[in-house]
């Protein structure tokens, strides 16, 4: 019996974490905490949120004292950290609330378990959910491994950084089970419309200009979330006490060909004439401190643990873009309010 802190798990790849540990374990209590920022939104969990292994509790990662009462009102036995603020362009603009929640949420949480657990630790993990931006930018050529020296670029990145060392140290210093894993790009449904393909999709269903950075030749490596998911099952479940896992799909897309796909594919499937969304294509102000090239190297997670992705990229793109057009009301509903302003700031006032 393991009753599991998800945290974040109102958010991106969070909801489908707690979608994939709450229908695939029934015997699991899952405790999604999350404090339900602009990009936490319980409306990613409908399907499940009335199973009865799952408990949501509302509560700020920067709350020591609430903490405290979920692990000791649930017995928490293990914890899936994904709470964080996760976007790199906000992380430019306010730089210190990736510090609070991302550097100092996270050894809140560790304090937390490290207390309820009171340094036996026979059945418990702290799981790291990280990304692949601490190793900084890569050449043309090579690949992210496990060893690979951290050289964040980015407000986000440093933060990142900075609690995947809170984390190995808690390990090293109070014996606390940890693992972490590092994953690149992310893609799917309920991702938030200010990252690169959900926005461009927001984009070319309502006409806008497609704001592409400088001159759009940034590499991604891009992953289908449930793929991530299943590998943070994979790593929780198999994964070795104090390893790192890179996870990826061997899947690189300059952004430019990206966009020029996915305007493709939404071409298509809006029975518009072929051209139609390149014609939002809009080159603007690059983003400061831009890393030039991701590229994770998954080889130790599918060797030593079995993990592949199981879609291609065409397949899972096809996927995402049908699901935001048959669900044009959520994303109606995370586009008005306070997101209005962030794109207008970012977007629309020259800033860029
Ligand atoms: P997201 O921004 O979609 O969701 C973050 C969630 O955390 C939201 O539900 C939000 O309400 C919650 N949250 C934020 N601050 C909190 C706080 N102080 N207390 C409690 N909850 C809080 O993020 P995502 O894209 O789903 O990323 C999840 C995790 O995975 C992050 O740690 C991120 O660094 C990591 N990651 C993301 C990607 C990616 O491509 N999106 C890739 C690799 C790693
Ligand atoms: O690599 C993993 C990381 O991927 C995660 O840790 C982050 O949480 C996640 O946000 C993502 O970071 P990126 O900065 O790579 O993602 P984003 O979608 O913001 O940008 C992808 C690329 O597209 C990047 O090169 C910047 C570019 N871009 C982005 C936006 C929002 C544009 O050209 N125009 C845009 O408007």
């Amino acid at each position: 019996m393991k009753n599991i802190i998800i945290t974040g798990g109102a958010g991106f790849i969070g909801s489908h974490v707690i979608r994939l540990f709450v229908t695939k374990y029934p015997g699991y209590k899952i405790i999604n905490l999350d404090a339900l920022t602009y990009a936490g939104n319980l409306e990613n969990l409908i399907d499940i949120d009335h199973s009865s292994n799952y408990i949501f509790e509302k509560v700020n990662i920067l709350d020591v004292e609430e903490l405290e009462r979920v692990f000791a009102e649930h017995e928490v036995t293990d914890v899936v950290h994904l709470a964080a603020e996760s976007h790199v362009d906000r992380s430019i603009e306010s730089p210190l609330d990736f510090v609070y929640t991302n550097v100092v949420g996270t050894v809140n949480l560790l304090n937390a378990a490290k207390k309820h657990w009171k340094g036996k630790f026979d059945n418990n993990l702290f799981y790291h959910v990280s990304t692949d931006e601490v190793y900084g930018a890569l050449g043309s050529e090579g690949f992210f491994t496990e060893t690979t020296p951290y050289h964040p670029n980015s407000p986000y990145s440093a933060s990142k950084a900075s609690s995947d060392h809170f984390v190995r140290a808690y390990g090293e210093t109070y014996d606390l089970p940890f693992v972490i894993s590092n994953c690149s790009n992310n893609y799917g449904p309920y991702h938030f419309p200010e990252k690169l393909i959900p926005l461009f999709i927001n984009n070319i269903i309502t006409k806008k200009p497609l704001p592409v950075y400088g001159d759009g030749l940034y590499t991604r490596d891009w992953l289908y979330v449930k793929d991530h998911a299943i590998a943070i099952d994979t790593v929780f479940h198999k994964g070795t006490v104090g390893d790192t896992y890179n996870i990826g799909g061997f899947n690189e897309w300059k952004n430019i060909d990206l966009v020029i796909l996915l305007c493709k594919q939404m071409d298509e499937k809006l029975g518009n004439e072929n051209g139609t969304s390149e014609a939002l294509i809009t080159y603007i102000k690059d983003r400061p401190g831009h890393d030039r090239r991701y590229a994770i190297d998954a080889t130790k997670i599918n060797k030593e643990l079995g993990w592949s992705p199981s879609v291609t990229f065409e397949q899972g793109l096809s996927e995402t873009i049908d699901w935001y057009l048959s669900n044009q009301e959520w994303l109606t509903n995370v586009t008005s309010g306070a997101y209005q302003q962030y794109y207008t700031k970012m977007y629309e006032e020259g800033q860029k």
